[in-house]
């Protein structure tokens, strides 16, 4: 059993847009980690949500780290951006990234944290060359685009072999993993290795954030 904190971030696609303000103390109140937030640009996934000016705002809100999660193709055009804009961790897809190397080079320059997402079918050997100089790998358990999807069971053997491949080399590296996770699939997913787990849904739907943030970690 993993025996490491476990951080939890909260997925503020499902929050309640009207009060963005309210919904960020509401988390902070609740004992979570940092903050996720999920950039669509209808291109590499077929929704749209919002972009820098956003993050700004919330980056002017709370003193979470922001992990922003770009679900958009050549995210490269975009990452200078978002950096001034706040963001902690750059965390771009794998599959719209043709030159990874160079995509996580620039991030290094911009002095933010690296992440890499992979879709549910990306294998985790195609990150692997990688490994090193990333801070952060996203396991996709849900096909990207939308929050309140059902969690892919097949990303727990990616998540195990992830969490093996990195604590046998002692490669300081955070998996977090995103969609469709619940009270009820927390606990799994936290066995297999993961360190983060990304919530929307099952944070912002409930209707007492700290019931729910104590769950996944399974601390209730
Ligand atoms: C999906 C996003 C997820 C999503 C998670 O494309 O990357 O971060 O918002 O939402 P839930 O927890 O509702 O599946
Ligand atoms: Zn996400």
């Amino acid at each position: 059993m993993n025996k490491r904190k476990i951080k939890i971030a909260p997925s503020i696609l499902a929050a309640d847009f009207s009060c963005l303000r309210e919904e960020i103390k509401r988390v902070e109140e609740a004992g979570a980690d940092l903050l996720h937030l999920d950039i669509m640009d209808g291109h590499f996934v077929p929704n749209i949500s919002f972009g820098p000016l956003i993050v700004k705002a919330l980056d002017r809100l709370t003193h979470f780290p922001l992990d922003v999660h770009l679900m958009i193709k050549k995210p490269e055009r975009y990452l200078e951006a978002f950096r001034i804009s706040g963001a902690d961790y750059l965390t771009v897809h794998l599959e719209a990234c043709p030159n990874l190397a160079e995509v996580i080079r620039q991030i290094m320059e911009l002095k933010a944290k690296v992440g890499v997402a992979l879709n549910p079918q990306t294998p985790f050997s195609s990150i692997i060359p990688f490994l090193k100089k990333i801070d952060l790998l996203l396991l996709m358990s849900v096909n990207p685009g939308f929050g309140g999807q059902e969690f892919i069971p097949a990303v727990l053997e990616k998540i195990k072999e992830a969490a093996q491949w990195i604590s046998r080399r002692e490669i300081p590296l955070e998996i977090a993993v995103d969609g469709g996770v619940g009270p009820q699939n927390a606990p799994q997913i936290i066995e297999a290795g993961a360190t983060i787990l990304d919530a929307g849904t099952a944070i912002f739907k409930s209707t007492n954030y700290k019931e729910a943030i104590d769950s996944l970690r399974g601390q209730r």
